[in-house]
């Protein structure tokens, strides 16, 4: 009986790149960056977590009501839609992305990611994502639970008053005061302190630290460890 080699299957299925790091580390745009230099697919498993979190919300509205079965039950309006270079996440056919980034379920998404049958939810959908298509996909833990045999793992870091600097730029289109940074700092802190037990770096993953680069140079890193393998 010969046994499949499972690393030369790995290598002829479609390439996974699998970019995890905590809040604001610039994971999803650089994802996106990359899958169109590499003409892949990106996919966000963290809008996934924020849909199933918007549909419990519009269930019931107050998340101390909430319990695993009910927050599956209310994701069933939850699709995954492919698009170009891209996956969307709708709600009952609906494009939802300010419903997905407002404050209501970023407060309460993290509930939401502690449970583990919608992570078991959410872990199908992205697999199921890459089926047959090259992708690259963000999070916090693609190279661990979800593709431990993605060929290119990343792991991307930043220091969180950089992180909170970067994030307000993006939300007020200015320059944000001292005073701002901080407080945003401290709510950056507090949110990885709740999804530390989620945020996995795989051994094997390369460390980019992006405090001092540029989103290109990040890209640009990436793109070439990729190719590197495709080789
Ligand atoms: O990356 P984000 O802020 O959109 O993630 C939303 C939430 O989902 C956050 O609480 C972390 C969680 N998450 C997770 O636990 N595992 C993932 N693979 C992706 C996100």
């Amino acid at each position: 009986m010969t046994l499949p080699d499972t690393d030369s299957a790995e290598r002829r299925r479609p390439l996974v790149v699998a970019i995890d790091g905590p809040a604001a580390s610039g994971k999803s745009s650089t994802a996106k960056w990359v899958a169109s230099e590499l003409g892949f697919r990106h996919v966000d498993s963290g809008a996934l977590y924020r849909a199933a979190t918007a549909a419990a919300l519009r269930a019931e509205p107050d998340p101390r009501r909430w319990t695993e079965d009910g927050v599956l039950a209310a994701a069933a309006i939850v699709t995954l839609v492919p698009g170009e270079r891209s996956f969307e996440a709708r709600l009952e056919g609906a494009p939802a992305e300010e419903e997905l980034r407002g404050s209501a379920v970023t407060s309460a998404v993290s509930l939401v990611a502690k449970m583990p049958r919608v992570r078991a939810w959410v872990n199908d959908r992205v697999r199921a994502a890459a089926e047959g298509h090259a992708v690259v996909v963000d999070g916090r833990d693609m190279g661990t639970a979800v593709f431990p045999k993605a060929r290119v793992k990343i792991f991307l870091v930043a220091d969180p008053w950089e992180r909170a600097k970067r994030r307000l730029l993006q939300r007020f289109e200015r320059l944000p005061t001292e005073a701002e940074i901080a407080e945003e700092t401290d709510a950056l802190v507090r949110r990885d302190a709740k999804d530390e037990a989620q945020t996995q770096r795989a051994s094997e993953a390369v460390l980019i630290d992006t405090t001092y680069l540029t989103q290109r140079e990040q890209v640009e890193r990436i793109v070439a460890l990729a190719r590197s393998v495709m080789r």
